[in-house]
């Protein structure tokens, strides 16, 4: 297993940005010694029925990071989501830096690729993003260090990625009343899943974890932030020593029960070209809807 360069000794500064509109936090996370910071995780607003793409979500970032004299180093994906579109490009054009997604993205344009029919001018390398992380690729913000951890199984691209005592863990785990995010999605394994949630709790007890989603099961408040020991304690769907076996049977059965989500048509196509919205051949901004290729 690769050993991760874990300094719980770094204490970003992190702000969450919460999206009513698809469940989605994005972060900002600040550098302690610096004015340097990342955004993980953006979004995009869409109104899907008529077709309109807007920016108010990612200009609240970036009049937060304006505002606060920031130097934007990073834009983070953690995945391709199938649930929000990113606004990566948009935040870029505005403030500067790198757009980062895992490696595996690759895999992720490959197989939509396909289902979108894409033609040759859609590259399947990863070229569209400015940095392709591997497992345990380390990166700099300001002075702080930053590492990413593969942990496919929600998809084959998913990172977690840690800077300091913080780390943001995409869909890879919800908070403990919320289990665990969907493996069913092409490329998507629950099996793989689980090992990667054994990787993320293998983390120190106080690493602060930072949610993607979160949808207040059971009526509660919106919550984002919990803690390694907190997730081994109590998730309901691998704390308290929950097995491989009974993971994998839970997530099959359960998977086999949700609808698509309900932007997963517009953001695949959007999130594997890093946030840029495909074209026509005339160049004008354009969405497909594959007819039962889902
Ligand atoms: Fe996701």
């Amino acid at each position: 297993m690769t050993a991760y360069p874990v300094n719980m000794d770094v204490k970003p500064d992190v702000q969450a940005f919460f999206d009513e509109a698809t469940n989605t936090i994005s972060y900002i996370v600040k550098d302690p010694a610096s004015n340097a910071c990342a955004v993980v995780d953006s979004v995009m607003d869409i109104d899907y029925a008529a077709g309109r793409i807007t920016y108010d979500h990612a200009d609240e970032l970036i009049r937060q990071i304006e505002t606060q004299g920031l130097d934007l180093e990073w834009i983070i994906e953690t995945h391709v989501h199938a649930d929000h579109l990113s606004a990566a490009p948009y935040i870029q054009q505005e403030l500067g830096g790198k757009i980062g997604i895992g490696s595996k993205i690759m895999v992720v344009q490959e197989t939509f690729g396909k289902v979108f029919n894409e033609g040759a001018e859609f590259q399947r390398d990863g070229s569209q993003f400015d940095r392709l992380f591997e497992d345990g690729d380390t990166y700099m913000i300001g002075a702080m260090q930053a590492f990413a951890m593969h942990t496919p199984g929600h998809t084959p691209a998913c990172m977690v990625h840690v800077m300091g005592d913080a780390a943001f863990v995409g869909d890879t785990l919800f908070m403990p009343d919320g289990g665990s995010a969907r493996a069913d999605f092409p490329g998507g394994d629950a099996g793989v899943l689980y090992d990667s949630i054994q990787k993320v709790l293998s983390l120190p007890d106080e690493m602060r974890l930072f949610m993607c989603h979160d949808y207040g099961p059971n009526g509660r408040d919106i919550q984002w932030e919990t803690t390694v020991g907190d997730e081994k304690a109590h998730n309901i769907h691998v704390g308290n020593g929950k097995t491989k076996e009974d993971f994998v049977k839970f997530r099959t059965e359960r998977d086999a029960q949700l609808a698509m989500p309900r932007l997963i048509i517009p953001s695949l196509q959007v999130n594997m070209r890093a946030g840029a919205v495909p074209t026509d051949k005339d160049g004008n901004p354009m969405l497909k809807v594959p007819v039962n290729g889902l």
